[in-house]
């Protein structure tokens, strides 16, 4: 049994093997078919955030693979009402996956320590391990090789950024990640990086410019995150010069495209005009939630190589 509660549960064949089987998945759905690989499974959803694209992707995903999808509310008490061992070993009982969003990150661990079925982490403040997989899906399906390709974060080095870079890590992708003092990764997850990608090819800068030379990919997300609502004001100041514009994708090369992980907070870490152009593939890449998801509950539920 296994759980998804960073990419370092996931080796890079892993990655491959999800990726082949959302690409199956896809293909598929496009052409109207939509496969029931898992007939009668349940999964249960637990979000101490507001989320748009992981709950009802999920949703949606587990309902096209025959199963079905519960969305526990605050009735559960989650956290609250009894121990996190209880409410795990109990849980596991009764349904085949769990997905959740919490504010802490060790909330996940603890529940994964527990629970006596796979958990899934839908986003918490260290880590958004199911978008980076929809995310270097999208890229792969753009670009079909990944390997020594270039993916330029611009802005905070938070949940998202240290996810995507793992993943790219684990891709043989290069991470360019600009990014103002203070908010870069910090010293034990890079190690972390070195440690599970020994020839990570990573650049850390203050300079957008450095960061989109040569990227096929440039990818914002917001700067005040889901929690830190307080920093609002600070961060708008510290961001300032890490807009993702026009004159920025220029210095991209003209076939780079602009990624976000949606919602977006338009005027701020990125302006109308690059998220709605051309080069944008934030529409696709959230459909890309869809099936990926489907890809990492296939290979979880199913029998994993
Ligand atoms: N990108 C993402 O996780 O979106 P939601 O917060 O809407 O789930
Ligand atoms: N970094 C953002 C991502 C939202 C999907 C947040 O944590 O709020």
């Amino acid at each position: 049994m296994r759980h998804l509660v960073t990419l370092s549960d996931l080796t890079s064949v892993e990655i491959e093997r999800i990726f082949a089987i959302t690409e199956d998945l896809k293909t598929k759905y496009e052409r109207g078919l939509r496969e029931p690989l898992l007939p009668g499974r349940v999964m249960a959803l637990i979000f101490e955030k507001q989320s748009l694209r992981t709950r009802v992707s999920f949703e949606a995903g587990m309902i096209h693979l025959g199963g079905g999808a519960m969305f526990l509310g605050e009735d559960v008490g989650f956290g609250k009402r009894e121990s996190m061992s209880d409410f795990g070993r109990v849980l596991g009982e009764l349904v085949d996956v769990v997905v959740v969003r919490a504010k802490r990150h060790q909330t996940v661990v603890d529940l994964a320590a527990h629970c006596t079925c796979p958990v899934i982490n839908g986003l918490t403040d260290y880590a958004h391990p199911c978008q980076a997989m929809a995310d270097l899906y999208t890229l792969r399906e753009t670009f079909r090789s990944l390997e020594g390709r270039k993916l330029a974060w611009i802005g905070d080095g938070n949940n998202v950024a240290r996810s995507l870079a793992l993943g790219c890590g684990k891709v043989g992708m290069e991470f360019a990640l600009a990014a103002p003092d203070g908010y870069e990764f910090d010293a034990p997850f890079l190690e972390k990086l070195r440690r599970e990608v020994p020839d990570f090819n990573l650049v850390v800068t203050r300079d957008p410019a450095e960061a989109v030379a040569g990227a096929c990919a440039v990818y914002t997300d917001v700067w005040t995150s889901m929690g830190q609502e307080a920093e609002m004001e600070q961060r708008q100041k510290a961001f300032a010069a890490f807009q993702v514009n026009a004159e920025l994708m220029a210095k991209a090369p003209d076939d780079a495209v602009f990624m976000h992980c949606l919602p977006a907070r338009r005027g701020e870490e990125v302006t109308d005009e690059v998220i709605d152009s051309q080069a944008s593939v934030v529409v696709r890449q959230a459909g890309n939630r869809m099936h990926a998801q489907k890809g990492i509950l296939a290979w979880l539920l199913g029998s994993q190589p």
